[in-house]
């Protein structure tokens, strides 16, 4: 009787790891599997995209587009000026700034 729940236990105990196991190994092979962009950016031609990925890469990841509603990103790109001028990482130019605020707007959720 009791051994009879033991058993279960320790079966659905091999079970859950085995499915944390293979879900961590599986996000560590995305991560570490090619040299290309995580992220797959549309219009990936376009002045935009050059210098969203050229600017916008150099503290963290390559952030989703999606992640913010065109009436968003104005906002966020402008908390993250703020961001760079305080860490004196390489800043966009106005111009530059514009292309890359109406790349992400163009392409919000
Ligand atoms: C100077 C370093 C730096 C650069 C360059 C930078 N960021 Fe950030 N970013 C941060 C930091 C620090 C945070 C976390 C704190 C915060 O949200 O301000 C962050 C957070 C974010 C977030 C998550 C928070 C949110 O509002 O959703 C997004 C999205 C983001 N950055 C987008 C961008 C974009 C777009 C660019 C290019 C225009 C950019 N970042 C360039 C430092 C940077």
């Amino acid at each position: 009787m009791c051994m009879r729940y033991l058993a279960i236990a320790a079966a659905i105990i091999v079970i859950l790891a085995g499915v944390i196991f293979n879900t961590a190994g599986k996000k560590m092979m995305q991560a570490t599997s090619g040299d290309g962009p995580v992220v797959v950016l549309p219009e990936p031609d376009s002045t935009g995209a050059r210098l969203f990925k050229q600017y916008c890469a150099q503290c963290h990841g390559l952030p989703e587009i999606d992640t913010h509603t065109a009436a968003d990103w104005p906002r966020a790109v402008e908390r993250m000026m703020t961001n760079m001028s305080a860490s004196g990482q390489q800043m966009p130019s106005e111009g530059e700034r514009n292309l890359i605020r109406a790349y992400l707007v163009r392409h919000a959720k």
